[in-house]
């Protein structure tokens, strides 16, 4: 009686877990290589800070040959579904290899979580990796370290291991499948935007991804220039058939571009084009900012952009400063100091140490100026090619600064070339 009880539980579970794992449409991207990862539109801040209008994917990658590998985990709150995914590809059989590619907990949030559903699984990584391993998760058992260009057979697929450091992480690594010519990739040729249907650069508009990749490059690596100009190097005399990021499309289609792209953030190379970053808190300040723009205008510029920093998130300025190479910044005298907006776009701006600008800027003050001043050493101190022509104005802008905007415009339009 009891074993009939137990055996119709069982046919109850299965039928149940058959139809649930059907819901279920996995994504082949190669011979062996299936996606895994999900998309999170819960989420309103990356890291916390960085608004996500339109969602971020955690990409993961599962390749199944004699041996077993999954290429990084999703975060923590995804792991559920994650791993329900995994086993929906692996058809009962183990997870051999798990390779940590990088440590971002937005990526190995789920590590513990597959270790506790596949214990023996090997995770590949390098001595860095197995430090935050241990700090993070208190991992430090079926290690399997991995150095420059080690190799790991799992049948069919042969893995390459590239040390990336600094793209993002000091342990960051990539690595190649040299029977595909797949690229995991890591954080380098991410974007932010939800995967909403396609995952292949083929199945979906590409054209809504190029902004967010740069706000996601402009504000998470973009302090690490030289470092991915490093790693674009090590991969340049590659034959790439595929990049498979951690965050944002598989690129297939438009592969060139998008190292094209990377390659030219990471040189810190803008367009040609002018932000106007200001802070205002009465208007006056801002008044200046506009009647500038209309001058750039005049003279010919035709990408201006202007940011109201109490209003403009400032990860969508950085990403604007990424793009063009002038930049104009407005602020009030605040307490004898720059205006507290300002202010913190220009820590964020000397945190990613953006290079090449061509700079210029104006204030306002009503009993005492102070932020002209401040402005002037920002861009001496960023090593920028600096205007010299400064507008400062006291309490309301007046027709008579309205040459030295037009002379602070032409210089910057002269400069852009
Ligand atoms: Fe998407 Fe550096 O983590």
């Amino acid at each position: 009686m009891l074993y009939a009880k137990n055996r119709q539980l069982f046919k109850v579970q299965f039928i149940f877990t058959i139809y649930y794992f059907s819901t279920m449409r996995m994504k082949k991207l190669a011979d062996e290589i299936y996606y895994v990862g999900v998309n999170d539109r819960h989420t309103h801040l990356f890291e916390n800070m960085l608004p996500l209008p339109y969602g971020v994917s955690y990409n993961s990658y599962l390749i199944v040959d004699e041996k077993t590998a999954l290429i990084d985990t999703v975060e923590i709150s995804y792991s559920e579904i994650f791993i329900e995914k995994i086993q929906a590809v692996l058809q009962g059989r183990t997870l051999d290899y798990l390779v940590v590619n990088h440590m971002e907990p937005d990526h190995s949030g789920s590590i513990k979580q597959i270790k506790r559903i596949f214990p023996d699984v090997q995770i590949v990584g390098n001595a860095k990796t197995f430090g935050m391993i241990e700090g993070y998760y208190g991992i430090t058992d079926n290690l399997h370290e991995v150095k420059e260009k080690d190799k790991l057979s799992l049948g069919k697929h042969v893995l390459e291991f590239i040390m990336t450091p600094m793209v993002h992480w000091p342990e960051t690594m990539m690595t190649f499948d040299l029977t595909t010519g797949t690229l995991f990739s890591g954080d380098a040729f991410g974007s932010f935007r939800a995967l909403d249907g396609g995952v292949l650069d083929s199945e979906l508009n590409v054209g809504d991804f190029w902004e967010e990749m740069r706000r996601y490059y402009s504000n998470i690596v973009g302090k690490y220039g030289n470092p991915v100009q490093k790693a674009i190097h090590k991969f340049a005399n590659v034959q790439i058939n595929m990049i498979c990021s951690t965050h944002g499309p598989v690129w297939k289609e438009n592969i060139a571009q998008v190292i094209s792209m990377y390659d030219k953030m990471s040189r810190y190379e803008g367009e040609n084009g002018v932000v106007i970053a200001y802070g205002s808190m009465y208007g006056n300040t801002e008044q200046m900012a506009e009647v500038l723009a209309n001058y750039l205008s005049d003279y010919g510029v035709k990408n201006i952009v202007v940011h109201n920093l109490s209003r403009t998130n400032a990860s969508f300025v950085i990403s604007d400063i990424f793009k063009y190479k002038g930049l104009i910044i407005g602020s009030p005298t605040y307490s004898n100091e720059l205006y507290p907006e300002v202010s913190s776009l220009l820590m964020k701006i000397d945190t990613r140490d953006i290079k090449n600008r061509i700079y210029g800027y104006f204030g306002s003050f009503t009993w005492a100026g102070a932020a002209v001043k401040k402005l002037h050493a920002f861009g001496e101190k960023m090593d920028w090619d600096v205007c010299s022509t400064a507008v400062e104005e006291k309490q309301a802008l007046k027709p008579e600064r309205f040459a030295e905007l037009e002379q602070l415009a032409k210089e910057m339009a002269e400069k852009l070339g």
